[in-house]
């Protein structure tokens, strides 16, 4: 059976190795020289093109074979022929998925969390510590992608879809916001706690070195060394921020929706969940990709390395369930996301090629599994605030 994680409404490409090159275009023979290459990079002797280059005219039609993930030399402002279908049919998939934050009611929440009885202590600091890492978590992602990812892939299809992306964690972000409004919190306390929560904290200053890394203008990819940089800040943002840094906090606001508590901000979590699977998923196939088209970049040390950051990941979002949930609450307790993030961690090894940490773990949490088959519009119907309406509703007669 199929869980949700792996199945994004797009027929993406499965991090399967086999799988990744079928859905990559036919690929004809070498060619010696990349049509349309760029003849005055601004940055002589950098790999990679940018998409900024001086246009050259008369210069050869680009052609699928030029195209590259990484390091590419190809003109980048070309959208078409497609090489990685997967990536545009993610891009049409997330499309589809749009929601916008203010669609989803928040009465059901406001009384609720007004009601002096209406939600015990212990479930109150659940929801507030899930903002206080949600709220700048997305922020980091998003900036990631803009100042550090961004310029260094070199595909256009995949640029597509990160464009798209980072709206969405832009949304994300709103949502928050719109959540955090709405309950009338204290707004410094919230996106401030990653400065002063010990377990969030943590969690984004363990990633941030990573982008750093990246984001030094100084920075290209081209080297080996500089090559496994890139690869190495895309498994912290894309298996470990948004695979892994994302599940406690997911379980725990979906739990009170199960038990009918804080509807609407559990609605708006399943929402940001489904755009994180996808987020994950296409991460998880552009760094496949990159190993298929630069196999000695994975060496046994590189591999070792990303064992060691996925462990390291695991144990600190044990320690922040521990930490956000000191007591059993919503039918939850700390010690079962110990299970559930080594179950989480050794699918993240598998989605990306490396052996299993955590042999036999199980999944203490199946319904997880069931939350992405979510229908939207059904949902928006039901839910939708009316006063509300969205840009593809207005009447432009
Ligand atoms: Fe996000
Ligand atoms: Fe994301």
């Amino acid at each position: 059976m199929l869980e949700w994680d792996d199945a994004p409404a797009s027929s993406a490409a499965k991090p399967d190795p086999r799988l990744l090159a079928q859905q990559s275009a036919p690929v004809s023979a070498p060619r010696s020289a990349p049509a349309a290459v760029v003849a005055s990079a601004p940055n002589p002797g950098v790999a990679g093109a940018t998409g900024l280059e001086d246009l050259t005219m008369g210069a050869g039609r680009i052609h699928v074979d030029d195209k590259k993930i990484i390091n590419c030399r190809a003109d980048l402002n070309q959208l078409v022929p497609f090489k990685y279908k997967w990536a545009w049919e993610k891009y049409l998939a997330a499309c589809n998925n749009h929601w916008m934050p203010q669609e989803v009611g928040m009465s059901a929440d406001i009384a609720l969390w007004n009601d002096p009885k209406g939600l015990t202590e212990d479930e109150r600091m659940i929801i507030k510590r899930s903002l206080g890492f949600f709220s700048t978590a997305d922020s980091l992602v998003a900036n990631n992608l803009v100042l550090a990812v961004y310029k260094h892939i070199t595909n256009p299809e995949c640029r597509q879809y990160i464009l798209r992306q980072a709206f969405e964690e832009a949304i994300h972000t709103h949502a928050y916001q719109y959540i955090i409004e709405s309950l009338g919190l204290d707004e410094a306390e919230v996106f401030n706690m990653y400065r002063e929560v010990p377990s969030i904290h943590d969690k984004a200053a363990w990633s941030l070195p990573y982008t750093q890394s990246l984001a030094d203008e100084n920075f290209h990819t081209g080297t080996p060394e500089n090559d496994q940089r890139l690869l190495r800040d895309m498994i912290a943002f894309y298996v470990v921020f948004e695979g892994i840094f994302f599940y406690v906090g997911f379980v725990q606001l979906l739990s009170f929706g199960r038990r009918n508590k804080m509807v609407g901000a559990s609605e708006q979590i399943q929402y940001i969940m489904r755009d994180e699977a996808m987020h994950m998923n296409f991460g998880i196939d552009v760094i496949n990709q990159i190993k298929i088209e630069n196999p000695h970049l994975w060496t046994a040390e590189f591999q070792e390395e990303a064992r060691k950051m996925i462990v390291e990941a695991t144990e600190l979002e044990i320690r922040y369930a521990h930490d956000t949930m000191p007591r059993g609450v919503l039918g939850l307790n700390a010690s079962m996301f110990n299970e559930y993030m080594q179950y989480i961690a050794n699918r993240r090894c598998n989605q990306i090629g490396l052996k299993e940490i955590y042999p036999g773990a199980e999944n203490p949490f199946p319904w997880m599994s069931e939350v992405i088959d979510l229908k939207k519009e059904k949902n928006f119907f039901e839910t939708r605030v009316t006063e509300y309406q969205t840009g593809g509703a207005l009447s432009w007669d």
